[in-house]
């Protein structure tokens, strides 16, 4: 959200390395007729690095680092990144594959959507603890027949811990590449075989991997479906977004959760900034708010300052494409969100999909799964997709 200006956007991205082993955990039946099963899978990935040139000390380094990012000084903005580096590692993804149960519609479980969360959330934004009916994206597509794979994205939830100057655009992209490719030969998704079809599935910085990871290789996956994003960095709003969100660095807000936590993990200092950055009134229940308060993940500064640009764009993408973000989305449209700005900015980039759409819901801002009517939103993505044909 913050740091469009200092991008990098030349990165080149070395070659991604994985392997993989089957250790499956316990398969659990739910109350609504899907089957889950519980993966740790081990990835080892390579990715060329931005690093963070002055590591914050405490959380005044924080409050300057907002001056910085919102000055007019590109001199200044340019000197947070440092060059890059080589991170070579092996790590475990903690993640999720349910399945229509016997006896529910499974029209189209052999279409996996493959889902990657944003900053502030872990894999449990697609299945919140929360009124199912109305917030659970992976229920819904469950009671529609479609399976749904769901995971931590690094550093956060089930997943391994890293420095927050480490997690970042690349290394989480060669993941999401890495976790694309095991689950379309039929890894990590009980016995459902090798899948007819992989759709990736994001939300905001969730929505940037799976760009990046198409525009890295177009044909890794049928359909993207991204939520929570703009093409349009004209309305993208980092500088607000970085003014409003009111980080504090992770430990000291609770060494009891982040203690082991390194300074480049920041969170929300209360669910007010939430509110302001995720939320719309009158469109959301206090609870879900206070909700995603209890429940913040730690987000890597530089997480942050890739969360909205790729490095390039997967121009020639030929599976089908929806973007899907809140009427008035404050981080990516700046509170006003419309069909044309999420169209036109998009178009170009996808002239030779299937099939391409992009609409702005309405009520909703950034947290699209938690608002009022995030079931609507289900809907159109479902919707849009057997249309499709997945
Ligand atoms: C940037 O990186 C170089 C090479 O590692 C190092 O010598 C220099 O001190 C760093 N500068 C800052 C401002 O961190
Ligand atoms: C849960 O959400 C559904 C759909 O919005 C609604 O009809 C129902 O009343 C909600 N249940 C509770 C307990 O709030």
């Amino acid at each position: 959200m913050l740091g469009s200006p200092i991008l990098l956007k030349s990165l080149l991205l070395s070659a991604a390395a994985f392997c993989a082993s089957t250790t499956a955990g316990p398969t659990t039946a739910s109350t609504t007729k899907k089957v889950c099963t519980n993966y740790k899978i081990p990835v080892t990935i390579s990715s060329t690095n931005l690093v963070f040139a002055h590591p914050f000390r405490d959380n005044y380094d924080v409050a300057d680092f907002v001056t910085i990012a919102d000055s007019r000084d590109e001199g200044a903005r340019a000197d947070v990144i440092n060059g890059t580096t080589t991170l070579s590692g092996s790590y475990t993804i903690g993640a999720t594959f349910c399945t229509p149960a016997t006896g529910q519609s499974d029209a189209h479980k052999s279409t996996v959507l493959l889902a990657t969360h944003g900053l502030l959330f872990d894999r449990t934004y697609w299945d919140p603890a929360l009124n199912k009916t109305r917030y659970s994206f992976v229920d819904w597509s469950i009671n529609q027949g479609y399976s749904v794979f769901y995971y931590d994205r690094l550093g956060v939830g089930e997943s391994s811990k890293v420095s927050g100057y480490v997690a970042q655009l690349n290394d989480q992209v060669e993941i999401l590449t890495a976790l694309t490719k095991l689950v379309k030969a039929g890894n990590y998704v009980g016995n459902l075989g090798q899948p007819k079809a992989v759709v990736l599935v994001g939300h905001s910085f969730g929505s940037n991997l799976a760009v990046q990871t198409a525009a890295n290789d177009l044909n890794i996956a049928d359909g993207l479906i991204l939520t929570g994003y703009s093409f349009d960095q004209r309305y993208q709003n980092p500088g607000g977004t970085a003014a409003a969100v009111g980080f504090r660095i992770a430990k000291t807000l609770s060494p009891q959760k982040w203690g082991d936590l390194d300074t480049g993990y920041l969170v929300p200092v209360d669910q007010y900034p939430i509110a302001t950055t995720y939320f719309k009134e009158p469109d959301y229940e206090k609870s879900a708010i206070e909700y995603t308060n209890a429940n913040k993940q730690p987000v890597g500064i530089i997480e942050v300052l890739t969360s909205t640009i790729p490095n390039t764009f997967p121009n020639g993408y030929t599976g089908v494409v929806m973007i899907l973000t809140g009427q008035y989305d404050f981080i990516f449209c700046t509170s006003l969100c419309t069909d044309e700005i999420l169209t036109n900015s998009a178009a170009p980039i996808f002239k030779d999909a299937k099939a391409f759409t992009a609409k702005a819901y309405p009520g909703a801002s950034h947290g699209l799964n938690l608002a009022a009517n995030a079931a609507g939103s289900f809907k159109l993505i479902t919707d849009f997709l057997s249309a499709n044909g997945l």
